[in-house]
């Protein structure tokens, strides 16, 4: 029997160059081993996303990407948080098993209580119970599919902590293992794909390669990224610039020498070195572009994929939900 990976995927807009080396491709790479189990954590984005066709947009894009870039919902549980209904009952169970003060800690609720101290408001103005108990839900999410394996960027390392604590907690209540304790399974550290800016990319930096634009879009964003104002003649570190930083992720080890050499030997304009960065994107994007507008364009093939998988996914969680139901004292 394979083991489980898990992980959720917040529609919180279209991912970008970011997601799809730290977080897409590993996870897709990591389906060939486990049994994946991915899904949208829609839930999770109704803390922030209050707009009923906002996050439908956001869901379908979501979903589109991950499509897109080539997860094989045959292959792959793909479904979405909202259509399992078994997800918000272990959540509430959860809760009676969570500690508070835990909760008090957790980055996001402790970050959203220090910017209110810091503006002199309530310390938890325009907080909502969502947000103070997304531990617990996420711990729902992972607890009712059995996952040996989480997935997760480093922001989420204290989430999982929090997770196998209310599990232990379950488990040592009903003094049997009702609850596998799962594992964090990071993403690689080293890698780091920086933004237009020379920063990390990131949404909330506004400094992102998105993954789908048109090719004309796509050469404008990469002619905005930032350089120095070396001219022309002066020979260029490869080494230290946002652009050779990008294009070694994704050109053959021969393209990659080539352009060094040019950079070290002087005569090359950052025109040119943009034109290279943005010939291997376009290369790399463009089949995903296509798949993803494809799919955009009529959605039927994105629902049916959802769909199917909360069909999959619901059995999965009712088994697991009646099991602790019974072992809670719920049974008829
Ligand atoms: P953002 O910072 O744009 O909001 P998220 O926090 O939603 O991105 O990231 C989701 C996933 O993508 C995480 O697993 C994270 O590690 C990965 N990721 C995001 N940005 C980068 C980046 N610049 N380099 C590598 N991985 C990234
Ligand atoms: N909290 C995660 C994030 O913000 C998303 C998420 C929700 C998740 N439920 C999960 C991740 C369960 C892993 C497992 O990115």
């Amino acid at each position: 029997m394979k083991k489980i990976a898990l992980t959720g995927i917040k529609p919180t807009g279209i991912p970008h160059l970011g997601n799809l080396l730290g977080a897409i491709k590993p996870a897709l790479k990591l389906s060939e081993k486990y049994d994946a189990r991915y899904f949208i954590a829609d839930y999770h984005a109704l803390n922030s996303i209050k707009d009923p066709e906002i996050l439908t947009e956001y869901t379908m894009e979501v979903a589109a990407a991950w499509l897109a870039c080539g997860l094989d919902p045959e292959k792959v549980l793909f479904y979405r948080q909202s259509d399992i209904p078994e997800v918000f009952e272990l959540s509430t169970m959860l809760m009676c098993f969570a500690a508070k003060g835990r909760m008090n800690g957790a980055h996001a609720y402790k970050a959203a209580v220090a910017a209110n101290l810091e503006k002199k408001k309530d310390a938890d103005k325009g907080i909502n119970m969502g947000l103070f108990t997304y531990p617990v839900l996420m711990a729902a999410d992972i607890l009712l599919f059995d996952a040996d394996k989480v997935p997760v960027g480093p922001d989420q390392l204290q989430h999982l902590e929090i997770t196998a604590e209310i599990a232990r907690a379950v488990n040592f209540n009903y003094k049997k293992e009702l609850l596998k304790i799962p594992a964090p399974l990071t993403t690689d550290k080293t890698l780091n794909v920086y933004g237009t800016d020379g920063r990390k990319m990131s949404k909330s930096y506004n400094n992102t390669i998105p993954l789908f634009a048109p090719a004309k879009k796509l050469r404008k964003k990469i002619m905005r990224i930032v350089t120095n104002s070396q001219s022309v003649e002066a020979p260029k570190d490869p080494e230290n610039c946002n652009i050779f930083a990008l294009y070694r992720l994704f050109a053959a080890p021969e393209e990659q020498e080539e352009l060094a050499a040019r950079y070290r030997k002087g005569g090359m304009g950052w025109g040119y070195a943009k034109e290279e960065l943005f010939r291997v994107l376009d290369r790399e994007l463009s089949p995903y572009r296509e798949r993803y507008c494809k799919l955009m364009q009529d959605k039927k093939q994105i629902t049916a994929a959802l769909e199917q998988g909360a069909v999959r996914a619901g059995k999965i969680a009712a088994r697991k939900l009646d099991y602790l139901r019974r072992a809670a004292g719920f049974a008829k």
